[in-house]
């Protein structure tokens, strides 16, 4: 039986890919903070399904959590996909909450891929899979921090498929735009292009099959993403500056 371990896999995005792979008969690991999100969605879980609690920022509990839930039929998929966002969108940061961004979207992926490596690299094989957004691809206004952490790691994920091939081990980033989850619905703007999440599970588990560096959906809002971080800063800032795709507040 194969297995994967994914990081937030109790609400949103991480829920719905838990949902895929144990509809596909793999066994499945999730974690996450509160255990009362993953018992409503699986119960008190069951062989297929394990709940960890722990946070990605913890990096000996990933190792422990990653750990035990391999132990006897090892791992094959690893997906870090738990992350945070800005609390509301300003001008000026919120420090602290920036630092705690980069804990957990930035070292939480590093910690995650630490603890499963230590079991892929000695097997031969493996994928690693992050879940990055396309506010990586740009310094977006309002979202500084979270903007950083989802290029480090896009860019992080593309260093390590290099250099991991020769362990016969994927590594995979993934960019959604807007999907509709918890982490969204408080955005306060128009989401232009917004999916729900158990659409969006599928496009990522499709990606991850096909063993992409890199895959960012949708097509169209990915497209625009993708010509704005090429076109000369100077259009780049004009652009930004129209009020209705600027969502920064004093
Ligand atoms: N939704 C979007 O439009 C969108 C777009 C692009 C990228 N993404 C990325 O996709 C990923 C999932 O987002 P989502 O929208 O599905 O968010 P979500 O619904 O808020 O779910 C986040 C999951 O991560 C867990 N989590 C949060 N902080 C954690 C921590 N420190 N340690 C362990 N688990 C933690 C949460 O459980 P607990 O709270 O119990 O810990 C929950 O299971 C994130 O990396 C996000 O940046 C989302």
């Amino acid at each position: 039986m194969k297995s994967v371990f994914i990081t937030g896999g109790t609400t949103g995005i991480g829920l719905e890919l838990a949902r895929a792979y144990m509809s596909k008969g793999w066994r499945v690991g999730v974690c996450g903070r509160e255990l009362n999100k993953f018992e409503e969605n699986f119960g008190k879980g069951s062989h297929n399904i394990t709940f960890y609690q722990v946070d990605v920022s913890d990096r000996d509990g990933m190792k422990s959590s990653i750990l035990s839930f391999s132990q006897g039929d090892g791992l094959d998929l690893v997906i870090a996909n738990a992350g945070i966002s800005h609390k509301s969108k300003t001008k000026v940061p919120d420090f602290d909450w920036s630092y705690r961004m980069v804990h957990v979207n930035l070292l939480g992926v590093m910690y995650t891929f630490e603890a499963a490596l230590d079991l892929m690299i000695p097997r031969g094989k493996g994928h690693l899979v992050a879940i990055s957004s396309i506010a990586g691809y740009n310094g977006l206004p309002g979202v500084s921090a979270y903007s950083a952490t989802k290029a480090a790691v896009i860019k992080y994920c593309e260093s390590l498929h290099l250099d991991l091939r020769q362990f016969n081990i994927n590594v995979t980033s993934i960019c959604p735009g807007f999907v509709e989850t918890p982490l969204t619905a408080r955005n306060p703007h128009s989401m232009p292009f917004i999916i729900k999440a158990p659409k969006a599970a599928e496009l990522i588990v499709k990606a991850i099959e096909k063993k992409k560096m890199t895959y960012s959906f949708p097509f169209i809002l990915s497209g625009i993403v993708r010509v704005l971080s090429i076109i000369p800063r100077t259009w780049y800032r004009t652009f930004m500056n129209i009020k209705s795709f600027n969502y920064s507040k004093d």
